[in-house]
């Protein structure tokens, strides 16, 4: 077997004598690439982001941006990565001081003052920048194109362009790019302005040509220091045996959980199991009755790969966490935790999910809503793994999920609510809530199904529905949240649905 290294910038750099736990972040700074940074070590400030090629979805290979801080660099053995110093390499010509496109309009527009969140902002901007049809939603008038440079273009208050959307910029830019990254003193305008004014890569950019070959091949790790060590098996049946074998192995996808607990709860594992690049969990299909999204593709993929066909988890993906997480975590991972706040169990829920667990003696399909048996407890009994989540067809046509935190994005939910709804002729033929943060586990809202099934989608019908909806679960006071105002979200959220619904059954 080779010995594990990691192509940094372009250059072969092994992995060794680093230990298995230790981070991309930690790898890169004692390698002296300390434009990687360390604000927070959980993944919510964005300040270590790197750019790792991975698998495309409209091209061989996208660049995509991932918090440094929560994934092991034995996870990366084998793969590309580029850091703030390789963009800057990577520029092209045409950029003063060999600054990245990005780089330079972060520097003339004043998106930096300190520079410690400077870094990863680069990273996560050149990562939109690189994402393949960002011009095709670029707003241009009078015939522009994507070229933030031209002129009129400077400002983005007033750049003579056009956009849609008011979370993207008048060169298709998607602002939620961004929403990992924090700043604690420049303030977001001005780097919303660089963000706003890059313009196309040019056709000579390497990092724009390298997105047209394919991406490293997921390599065989068998990686150990000490008494420690992380593996990633090449097919499901090698990591169904090894979990055979080692039934107290820690399973990760996207380390967006286990690196917390590895960073800031010091845990660590005798022995670390990948299963995030097996090709048997990353499959996306979409057949006559169901759609089966393989538990290892991570959010963003799922988001990119449906496109919006299944309009509740596309209300879902923006409020999930940052799109720096998103771009690693799973929805096997999410389920796999078992947490009674996860975001994706309430919509999985109501959409009538069920999940595929294989083992040693095959596969079963166990629907979501028996899954859960207590606090971060599940029917998945030791050496199963989440292949896969099956969504039936067709789709109820009203839904709407309700996120109810602190912060609009990046934040964890207090109370969560997922609804879909079949209403024809004004009467409510079907009703699937899922509810999540008001019990040990998440849950269906059964006692509120039966309420609104079978009677008019009226005023009066979700007024005491709506009763009963705050009386689903039981929550507790906690940090984020009373008992008492989760249960009044709950009653809050089927209201607004109907407020929000209403114009559009009767018409
Ligand atoms: Fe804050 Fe990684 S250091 S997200
Ligand atoms: Fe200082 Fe962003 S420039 S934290």
């Amino acid at each position: 077997m080779v010995a594990a290294r990691i192509t940094v910038n372009g250059k072969e750099t092994p992995i060794s004598p680093a230990a298995p736990h230790t981070t991309v972040l930690d790898f890169l700074r004692e390698r002296g690439l300390t434009g990687t940074k360390e604000g927070c070590a959980e993944g919510e400030c964005g300040a270590c982001s790197v750019l790792v090629a991975r698998p495309g979805v409209d091209k061989p290979t996208d660049w995509v941006a991932v918090n440094a801080c929560l994934v092991p660099a034995a996870a990366l053995d084998g793969q590309e990565v580029i850091t703030s110093e390789g963009l800057a390499t990577a520029g092209g010509p045409g950029t003063p001081a060999g600054l990245h496109p990005v780089q330079e309009e972060m520097a003339v527009r004043g998106g930096s003052q300190c520079g410690y969140c400077t870094p990863g902002f680069i990273c996560s901007m050149a990562a939109e920048y690189y994402r393949p049809g960002r011009c095709a939603h670029a707003a241009p008038a009078g015939g522009t194109d994507c070229d933030g440079t031209s002129p009129g273009s400077a400002d983005s208050g007033s750049t003579g362009f056009r956009s849609a959307d008011p979370e993207h910029g008048p060169n298709g830019f998607d602002l939620h790019a961004l929403s990992g990254n924090l700043c604690r003193c420049t303030g977001y305008r001005p780097i919303r302005d660089a963000a706003y004014a890059v313009g196309a890569p040019t056709g000579d950019d390497p990092l724009a040509q390298r997105r047209e070959q394919s991406p490293p091949e997921p390599a065989a790790t068998a990686y150990t220091r000490d008494d420690s060590t992380f593996l990633r098996p090449g097919t499901l049946a090698d990591t169904l045996r090894l979990l055979r074998e080692q039934p107290d192995a820690v399973v990760v996808a996207g380390s967006t959980d286990w690196g917390v607990e590895v960073n800031i709860r010091s845990r660590r594992a005798r022995c670390v199991i990948a299963v995030d690049r097996l090709p048997e969990l990353r499959e996306l299909r979409v057949e006559s009755d169901h759609i089966e999204i393989g538990a290892a593709l991570t959010l963003t993929e799922i988001e990119r790969r449906l496109d919006g066909s299944v309009p509740l988890l596309a209300e879902l993906f923006p409020q999930f966490a940052s799109r720096l997480i998103r771009n690693s975590a799973t929805l096997g991972g999410n389920l796999g935790t078992g947490s009674p706040i996860g975001d994706s169990p309430p919509v999985l829920l109501a959409l009538e999910a069920s999940v595929l667990l294989a083992g040693a003696d095959g596969e079963r399909e166990v629907p979501l809503a028996d899954y859960f048996t207590g606090y971060r407890q599940s029917v998945r009994r030791p050496g199963e793994l989440i292949r896969a989540v099956r969504v039936p067809l067709p789709l109820s046509p009203v839904t709407a999920f309700h996120k109810i935190a602190k912060r609009r994005f990046d934040d964890i939910s207090s109370v969560a609510v997922a609804f879909a709804l079949d209403i024809e002729d004004g009467t409510v033929r079907k009703a699937r809530i899922g509810l999540g943060g008001v019990a040990a586990t998440p849950i269906r809202a059964l006692a509120t199904e039966a309420a609104l099934e079978g009677e008019p989608w009226s005023a009066r019908t979700v007024e005491a529905a709506a009763q009963v909806l705050r009386a689903q679960g039981t929550p507790m006071d906690d940090h984020r949240a009373s008992a008492e105002y989760r249960s009044a979200m709950l009653g809050q959220s089927l209201l607004k649905l109907y407020a929000q619904t209403t114009e559009a059954v009767s018409s």
